[in-house]
This record gives C-alpha cells, structure tokens and sequence, in this order.
C-alpha cells in the first residue's frame, strides 16, 4: 500500500483510467439564488418555496448559495478539486421569463459567462436543461401535465443549443423525470405539490416527449459536437415477502420502464399499461410520438443513492410510507398504491434516512448494461447528506461522506472491471445547497456553504476527491 497527499488516505490500489470523466454536479434553482434579477421570471418551485408548510424551515430558493453573482469564485474551487468536469443546470425562468417567446439576453449570458470561464479552466461543461423549474405561466397552463409544456420545451432547447451549442461538452435534457412526474403531480411533496395520478401519469409522457423534441432541437441547433443525454434516478428494488416479485415488477414498471421503454426501447411496457388501466387510457400518447421519444443518445445519465425495498400490501396492516422525499405514500404511485407498500430499511442511513447500499450500484451498472449492451454510461450523481460538524479550527472532517463515496466509487470500478462501459462519475454536490422539500437543513456538499455569511469552507470529503482527481488512485 502506498500513501498519496493525505497520510489517512491510503491508496486503495483501484486505478480509474484516463479519460474516466470525475466531476461534480450542481442545480441552477439549488444554488444560483439571485430569484429576481436579470429577468428571470418565477418558477414552480419559487411559488411552492414561498407557499407557507411546503418546504422545511420555510426556506426558498431566493438567496441559496449566491452562486449567481460568486460563480467566478466557484470556478476556482473546481480548479482546486481538479474536476475534470462540472454538471449544472440551466434555469428555464433565467432564459424565457414566461416559458415562451424570445430569449431574455441576461440569462443567456450568464450561462455563456459560466461555460466560457469552464472552458478557460480546462473543465468540460455538462449542461442540464430541466432541473425542476418550470417557468410557473407553464405550469399555470397545466405544467407538465399537458402536451403543450413539452412543446415549449422544444423551443427552449433550441434557444439554449443556438446559444451555447458549440461550447457544451455534454446535453441533458432531464434531471429525474420520475421526481417532477410523481413527487410533483402525484405526491405532493415536490412543486407544483398537485396530488393527481393522473396528471403523473400524464407528466410521465410529456416528460418523455420533452426529452425527445428537445434532443431534435438541440441536435438541430449544436454547432459543435457535443455528447446528448439524460439522466433518470434508476430505483433498485428489493422485495420482501410473499409477493416480492409482483411488488417489484409493478414499482419497475412506474419508476424505472416507464422512462426507459419509451427512451430507449420506443414503447411504454404492456404492464405498466394494464397496471395503470383504472387511471389513464394513455390517450396522451399520439402517433409519432413514440418515435419522437426514441432516439439514440451519447451516454445514459445515472443518479443513485440508496435501494427502495417493497412488498405486497396484504389489505389488512397500517400502510407504510417511507421517505417522503422517495415518495411510497398517497398517490405518488398510481396503480400501484394500496397494492405495494414500502419496507423501512435497516441503517447504516445518511442524514436523509438513506439506506447506504454500495453494492447496488454495482448491481445497476451491470443490470443497465446488461439491457442496453452498446449504451454508455455515466454516474451523474451520488454522494451524501450527514450532520457535518464544524470543528474549532473550522475544519469539517466529514469521515461519513468519504466513506460512503469511497465505497461507492469502489462499486463502479468492479463495473469498470467486468466491462461495463461507464464513462465517469459525479459526486452530487459540489455545495451545500437547497435540497427541495428540506430546505438547507440536509447538506449533500463536499464544499460547506456557511448559509449567514455564504462563506464556502471545503470538507475533508474534498480534499479526498481532489486527491482522487490528481493521482486516479482511489484514496
Ligand atoms: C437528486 C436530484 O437531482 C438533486 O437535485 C438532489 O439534491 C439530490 N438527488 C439529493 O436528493
């Protein structure tokens, strides 16, 4: 064993090869703040902030990290971490107030100021178009449950590619469907916080279909030569019980093919249909459309963090609901509920209630490419929230946090080895940020933001990548 930069991090001997992309990812409404300036119009996810009860501690998106005007300062902490890599969102408000019509410049320009300043630091923008917040005229409209909103979508993507099409390294259309789908048209716990099964299942779809129309247009409007993606936080399922399988069966139906059989295979999956048959017909679905939806991409984005266990529910006991946050309870989904009922999970557990489960990331890159054999892909997110300590020399030793990336980057390197085509690996999130429906009280950072002062202190979590990020040696 031989010791590299920090004496407690011994080299664990697993090597990631030249050209394995390490990064760090971010979100425009989690850090950018800066709510009201420049033209930028409201989101879902201001109005749903702002609505008293809906998120922890009545935090908002107003000020969050102040990355909006302190960007140039963030750059210089990707320097020091040595990302190779950074993966951010666009606000959709920033660049069409309303959703629709022309571009507002201001936005534009910021994100051509960020992307520039990447590029001048050796490091590959990996640009998101929806991370959650919806321009709110769309969502007056009938957001994402009407056709229209992925038609808007089209036109913003050929905006955001004309604009910045010759510089980004990689497109993304969607950040986790499944959460704007279910968590905000049929749980509730995420903007626009509507309960309607029907809407989620409707969202799905025209969820879909943005991400189709979007990656015509960006391919219509990219000068350069960038990589297209998408990124879905693929649900591993564990199944206890009499009825483990069926229990499964149904939630990868919701969760995991209804995103992936139109995307990448060009059909909805006939169960997911008949399961959902007491709540929509899927007439929302038009001709063409699948065809639209189906269309090769670059790289298939993955967000993991922990494994979801369900089982029949045997109409008898009190229904469990896990995390809010994952969403098992109410209507979040439909078809399925009152039938499968979530399984708390035995700890370890990060700050969120997490299970920590490493080895099911291994499971699901070789699961992934084991369906989609020529698919490439890439780990857009994973990493932790745990109760960080200050210490009085104001050091953050967050042992937690490193281990669990540790474990976790060690899963996808035994997928690298059995010959999983992995291309790199975010660690989710550069900064403390405004993680949703908890506010600022969950810190996912491997960069601790001081939210009185918006002071940025790196964790010992960061210095740990950026040993990773010097040698490719697994500290
Ligand atoms: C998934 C989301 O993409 C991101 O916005 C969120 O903060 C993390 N997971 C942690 O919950």
């Amino acid at each position: 064993m031989t010791t590299i930069g920090n004496p407690d991090h011994r080299d664990s001997g697993l090597v990631f090869p030249p050209g394995f992309v390490l990064g760090s990812a971010t979100a425009a409404f989690q850090i950018e703040g800066a709510a009201d300036e420049d033209g930028r119009g409201p989101s879902i996810w201001d109005t749903f902030s702002h609505t008293p009860g809906k998120v922890w501690n009545g935090d908002t998106g107003d000020v969050a990290c102040d990355h909006y005007h302190r960007w140039e300062q963030d750059l210089d902490l990707m320097v020091d971490l040595g990302l190779d890599a950074y993966r951010f969102s666009i606000a959709w408000p920033r660049i069409q107030p309303t959703g629709r019509g022309p571009a507002n410049p201001a936005g534009l320009d910021f994100y051509g100021r960020l992307v520039d300043g990447l590029l001048e630091r050796g490091i590959k923008p990996v640009a998101t178009l929806y991370h959650w917040d919806l321009p709110q005229t769309l969502e007056d409209e009938g957001g994402w449950a009407v056709r229209s909103t992925a038609e808007a979508f089209a036109d913003y993507a050929t905006i955001v590619g004309e604009a910045l099409g010759d510089r980004i390294d990689t497109w993304t259309t969607l950040n986790e469907p499944w959460c704007s789908a279910y968590l905000g048209y049929g749980q509730g716990g995420h903007a626009p916080g509507r309960t309607e099964p029907a809407a989620a299942l409707a969202a799905v779809h025209h969820l879909n279909l943005a991400h189709g129309l979007g990656l015509q247009a960006l391919r219509a409007a990219s000068t350069g030569d960038p990589d297209y993606s998408v990124t879905l936080n693929f649900h591993v399922l564990r199944g206890v019980g009499d009825g483990a399988a069926e229990a499964t069966r149904r939630i990868d139906a919701l969760a995991n093919r209804a995103f992936t059989g139109p995307m990448l295979r060009g059909s909805y999956p006939e169960d997911l249909l008949a399961d959902t048959a007491s709540v929509t017909d899927w007439s929302f679905v038009r001709d063409g459309d699948l065809a639209t939806v189906h269309q090769p991409i670059d790289v298939l984005g993955i967000n993991y963090y922990s494994t979801t266990t369900v089982q029949l529910w045997d109409g008898r006991s009190e229904r469990q609901g896990h995390d809010g946050h994952k969403a098992s309870a109410g209507t979040a989904w439909p078809g399925s509920d009152g039938v499968v009922e979530f399984v708390a999970q035995p700890g370890p557990h990060t700050a969120m209630g997490w299970n920590i489960a490493p080895e099911a990331l291994e499971e699901l890159l070789l699961d992934l490419h084991a369906q989609f054999p020529d698919q490439p892909l890439m780990v857009t997110e994973n990493g932790a929230a745990f109760d960080d300590v200050v210490g009085p020399d104001g050091s953050i030793a967050d042992v937690e946090r490193i281990d669990y990336l540790r474990r976790h980057f060690t899963a996808a390197h035994r997928a690298l080895e059995a010959g999983v085509d992995l291309r790199g690996y975010f660690v989710w999130s550069l900064l403390d940020n405004f993680e949703w429906g908890y506010g600022y009280a969950k810190r996912f950072g491997i960069v601790r933001v001081d939210f009185d002062t918006l002071e940025r202190t790196p964790k010992d979590s960061a210095t740990w990548f950026r040993e990773l990020t010097a040698t490719r040696h697994l500290p």
